[in-house]
């Protein structure tokens, strides 16, 4: 299986989790699983998104601790898929992996060289894989994810967050990602007029009160009510997603 990648990124509290939580439920509904869902921001919050629990992160994982532990006679990449395993939680539909922090003031490279092969040795098991990235290009530009099959920024309506969109697009291309095309979906859309927006959005995603009102109450997004604005804009979303995977060369 060549699973189809969707990496999201954008400034930050634009909606990436929100969409990332949206877009997994739209592809299981559409019938397209199994659907891998990567929190690759380290403060994990796309399972509670989803409505799941998490009982463990790769950031957890301590090196000295994680060299110790491999079994003797076992290779280090049977090692960290076994431990991958036990960090999935699997649900109808979905897995959900989460990078998480590493303890203390531990640093991200060992957090980071785990998801990149976490993301190697996983993929094969799915049809779609879901990125949820913290906000700016780190895992992009570090290559931690791999290259995905789609970008998709995230903006909200403003001229700032138009700006950051298209600085971020600009990143993608000088990082030698120009092969991978580059989506602008805006979010929060409150009905203003787009022309003023100098990149043509792939996705407008309306303001929604029944996100906001699960925000409140605690409730996760990725469950609001079916005829939500929020949730039918992302599951078109989802169909032209699927449209592009269908249509992959090679395919
Ligand atoms: N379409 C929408 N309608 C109403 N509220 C929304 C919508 N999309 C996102 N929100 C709200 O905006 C806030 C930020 O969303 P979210 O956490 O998804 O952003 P983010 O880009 O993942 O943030 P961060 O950069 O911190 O990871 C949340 O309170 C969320 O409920
Ligand atoms: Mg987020």
């Amino acid at each position: 299986m060549r699973p189809f990648s969707i990496a999201l990124s954008g400034k930050g509290g634009t909606g990436k989790t929100t969409l990332a939580a949206l877009l997994v439920r739209a592809l299981v509904d559409a019938g397209r699983t199994p659907v891998l869902a990567v929190d690759a921001d380290p403060n994990a919050n796309l399972h509670e998104a989803l409505g799941v629990r998490l009982h463990e992160t790769l950031g957890c994982m301590r090196e000295t601790e994680f060299r110790r532990n491999i079994p003797p006679g076992m290779a280090r990449n049977d090692y960290i898929e076994l431990c991958f395993r036990k960090a999935l939680v699997e649900e109808k539909g979905f897995d959900l992996v989460a990078m998480g922090r590493p303890e203390g003031s531990g640093c991200y490279c060992f957090a980071n060289d785990l998801l990149k092969t976490c993301m190697t040795l996983l993929r094969r098991d799915y049809r779609f894989i879901v990125i949820d990235n913290e906000a700016g290009m780190e895992h992009l530009s570090r290559g931690t994810i791999g290259q995905p099959d789609i970008i998709v920024i995230v903006s909200d309506p403003g001229t700032r967050g138009m700006r950051t969109a298209v600085r971020i697009r600009d990143m993608a291309r000088s990082l030698g990602l120009s092969p991978v095309p580059v989506f602008l979906v805006i979010n929060r859309f409150k009905g203003t007029d787009a022309s003023v927006i100098a990149w043509e959005p792939f996705a407008l995603i309306p303001e929604d009160p029944e996100i906001e009102a699960a925000e409140i109450s605690g409730l996760p997004v990725g469950s609001v009510k079916e005829g939500s604005v929020a949730r039918k804009a992302v599951s078109r979303l989802a169909e032209q997603i699927i449209a592009m995977a269908e249509e992959r060369p090679g395919d």
